[in-house]
């Protein structure tokens, strides 16, 4: 295989605290290891559309620390076609740039996975999504600094909610996965969590409310993930519920897309720098279309394949322990 020269890098999909640490990580180890690096500024789109410029260790000075992307995100429809795939190479191979790092969620290693095979360029995943789906590693950039927003919004309902001994339905992002929701959940008490991997079970939850309100609890939370099963969301389950008890003070709150902005925590800034370090050092060692990850505290190389074919699972012990912290 020819010797790798030039990288670009981007990030792409919605974006999560802890990307500007990848990106650093990723040009700072490129430059080390004598590479040139070039950022791709709105993901796949800005690859189509040939927004890239060259980056140096100081394009990188001063981000670790914030929220968003300097190199701007999107979500590419042209990059779904097969047109707008050639468009990409092109521009790359006019800039000379012979492998790419792409910081994102499923939709990102997606569209490498694909791109990779086609032109054969060589590329590396670095997960980065508040929503910490990804099957191959433990955590996900983003999602620790999500959490904590979540659950430090959450503590602020809470005062609101036992001043008015309310009742209150909690929206938090994540379509198809449970994680910040659960986790969220624990960390805040809440009386009931429904996530979109487990059908939303009315008569449990009824049951919990009513222990709740019969024991004579301040208040109630309970926290719903946006792609909850019943109806897709909090407002759906507090009208059904509603129904059932016109006696409870009912509110609704979504969080919404608070949840991805904000400083990056310690902890996401070490993964994202941790990772964006490896995804070069896997270039240089000849990968191509794996994710980087970490896995009981190692880092680990997995195939896009893989990574996108699992589904990583929700921790049966901490959904049974909110059955037992809410009673
Ligand atoms: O994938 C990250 C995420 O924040 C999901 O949790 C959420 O469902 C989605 O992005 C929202 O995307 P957008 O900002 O494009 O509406």
């Amino acid at each position: 295989m020819a010797q790798i020269k030039k990288i670009g890098v981007l990030t792409s999909g919605g974006d999560a605290p802890g990307m500007n640490a990848a990106v650093r990580a990723v040009v700072r180890a490129a430059i080390y290891n004598n590479l040139k690096v070039v950022g791709i500024k709105q993901g796949y789109h800005g690859m189509i559309l040939d927004r890239m410029e060259p980056m140096t260790s100081k394009s990188v000075s001063n981000i670790i620390h914030q929220g968003g992307t300097i190199l701007k995100s999107a979500r590419s429809e042209g990059f779904r076609t097969p047109d707008g795939r050639k468009k990409a190479y092109e521009n790359l191979k006019k800039r000379g740039i012979d492998a790419l790092v792409v910081i994102g969620g499923d939709g990102t290693f997606t569209g490498a996975r694909i791109f990779g095979q086609e032109y054969n360029i060589p590329i590396v995943g670095v997960p980065g999504t508040i929503d910490n789906d990804l099957y191959g590693t433990d955590y996900t950039i983003g999602y620790d600094t999500a959490l904590n927003t979540v659950v430090e919004a959450v503590d602020k309902v809470r005062d609101t909610a036992s001043a008015h001994s309310r009742l209150f339905f909690i929206e938090v992002m994540g379509r198809d996965a449970g994680f910040l929701a659960l986790r969220s959940g624990i960390a805040s008490g809440a009386e009931a969590i429904l996530v979109p991997e487990i059908d939303t079970d009315f008569k449990q939850l009824y049951n919990f409310l009513e222990k709740g309100f019969n024991k004579d609890k301040s208040s109630s939370i309970v926290l719903v993930a946006e792609g909850e099963k019943f109806n897709g969301g909090a407002i759906a389950v507090a009208e059904r519920v509603s129904k059932e008890y016109p006696d409870y003070d009912t509110r609704v709150t979504i969080l919404g897309h608070i949840q991805r902005g904000g400083t990056p925590s310690a902890f996401d800034r070490v993964t994202a720098s941790r990772l964006g370090v490896s995804a070069v050092e896997a270039l240089l060692d000849d990968q191509k279309s794996i994710m980087v990850g970490v896995m009981n505290k190692e880092v680990t190389h997995v195939p896009f394949n893989q990574a996108l074919k699992n589904k990583k699972s929700l921790n049966p012990a901490l959904l049974e322990l909110t059955q037992v912290l809410s009673i």
